[in-house]
């Protein structure tokens, strides 16, 4: 695949934008985005699943719900997979036809599903049959009839990170694959919902697509099941979790045409519309933290590279202990063995420990890689930093889909109760 942040003349360009001129012109921290690169991942992926009946690349919103990234992936006719109605209402104002969104969610209050029926959707995804029964209520209360699927826990685990795996007995997702028959009869009990078929997401990260078939063969077999006990299922919502490859030294992650090879094997003869719910994939690669070093302090075992970037930021690493390619934007052709870590004050503000990489120093410029995906959207505003901006780059051409948050925003957005206005 293209790299689409090429080093040329020394410095790294996001497709045709050196990213100092970025640095200059908006300050850091930024997220850069690349246009090409997201729509190089959703064209492979599309042409990945082509062989497929009619397939529905549903985008996960949560990984990028960015208006400019939805209207970039809405444009390469990819839908939406939302988990709140706040999510809905992104990919509705980013271009997504409503018969293209698929309501995910382990728990859809009455008010999210009231929106997303009245605005139209392909699907809700059950997660339980309480929720249900409410959704049918909230459907007939407004003259619908709500088309749904049940999200099914298969019990297999993702070998994935713990925090992200979804798809094991003990998580909190889904309905025991075991209990979807009486769920599914309980369906076909409740007047404002419409059955359409069954859904599946084990997590996220995955580097093997063992555990994916695995979950997918057992999704089938119920398929098989539940028509024998005569219910129409039209739609298999195979979820996301296609992992990237973050760490270059690590095993390289099954590609798009692979995993669609293997749905392709375990899905023939299934006669279903395939619902795919891929977010990292689509967008992780396309992103960048660009962060300059504030200073490098000596530490007790390597020195300590302060980023003007922090936890608040980026939270996978402290999150998940996730591993980020960090670099120089120039780089001097020296390396350095460094503690990289934000100014925010906790330990666990640290992007990686020992970590070997370029040299740098006060003032320069470096880039946290993969930071497309479940970065800017959980970035927070701890220790008072403003939330960070975001640039999307298209070729020669870039624009700030984000503005840096401003810092008066906190005092504007809070207020002094009387109580303590009168004493001051
Ligand atoms: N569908 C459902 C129902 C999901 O819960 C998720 C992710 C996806 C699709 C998309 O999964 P993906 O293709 O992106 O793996 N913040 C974590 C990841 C959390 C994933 C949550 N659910 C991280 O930074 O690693």
């Amino acid at each position: 695949m293209t790299d689409h942040y090429p080093l040329r003349d020394g410095i790294v360009h996001c497709e045709d934008v050196p990213l100092p001129l970025i640095a200059r012109e908006v300050g850091t921290p930024v997220f850069v985005y690349s246009t090409a690169a997201m729509q190089d991942r959703a064209r492979e992926l599309t042409a990945a699943l082509s062989p497929l009946d009619n397939p529905l690349i549903a985008y996960a919103v949560k990984a990028n719900p960015n208006a400019a990234v939805l209207t970039t992936l809405a444009a390469e006719g990819l839908g939406a997979d939302v988990v709140s109605g706040g999510e809905y209402r992104r990919a509705r104002a980013a271009g997504v036809a409503a018969e293209k969104i698929v309501f995910s969610g382990v728990g859809k209050t009455a008010a999210e599903m009231a929106v997303a029926l009245e605005g139209g959707l392909c699907q809700f995804n059950l997660e339980s049959v309480p929720e249900a029964e409410m959704l049918s209520e909230v459907a007939q209360s407004m003259g619908r009839v709500a088309p749904v699927a049940f999200r099914v826990n298969p019990d297999v685990e993702a070998g994935s990170h713990a925090k992200i795996s979804t798809g094991a007995a003990h998580n909190k997702f889904g309905i025991p694959i075991g209990d979807a028959p009486a769920a599914c009869a309980r369906v076909r009990e409740l007047p404002g919902l419409k059955l359409r078929g069954l859904a599946v997401h084990i997590g996220s990260q995955l580097t093997s697509l063992s555990p994916l078939e695995r979950a997918f063969e057992k999704v089938g077999a119920m398929i098989a099941r539940l028509r024998t006990e005569g219910h129409d299922i039209a739609t298999a919502d195979l979820g996301g979790g296609l992992g990237l490859q973050y760490d270059p030294s690590a095993p390289t992650p099954p590609t798009p045409a692979a995993y669609g090879a293997m749905v392709a094997r375990v899905t023939r003869g299934w006669n279903v519309r395939p619902i795919f719910e891929p977010g990292r994939l689509i967008v992780g690669d396309a992103g960048v933290l660009l962060t300059e070093v504030i200073r490098v302090k000596p530490g007790a075992t390597c020195p300590f590279v302060i980023l003007d970037a922090a936890m608040n930021d980026l939270m996978r690493p402290s999150l998940y202990d996730a591993w980020h390619g960090i670099d120089a934007v120039a780089p001097n052709g020296q390396q350095i063995v460094a503690d990289v870590v934000g100014p925010v004050c906790e330990t666990g503000d640290t992007f990686a420990v020992a970590r070997k990489m370029d040299q740098v120093g006060p003032g320069d410029l470096t880039i946290i890689r993969t930071a497309g995906a479940y970065a800017a959207t959980m970035g927070s505003t701890y220790n008072s930093r403003p939330l960070t901006p975001e640039v999307l780059v298209n070729g020669s051409d870039w624009a700030v889909v984000r503005e840096r948050q401003d810092v008066e925003a906190f005092l504007r957005d809070e207020s002094i109760p009387n109580w303590l206005a009168r004493a001051s």
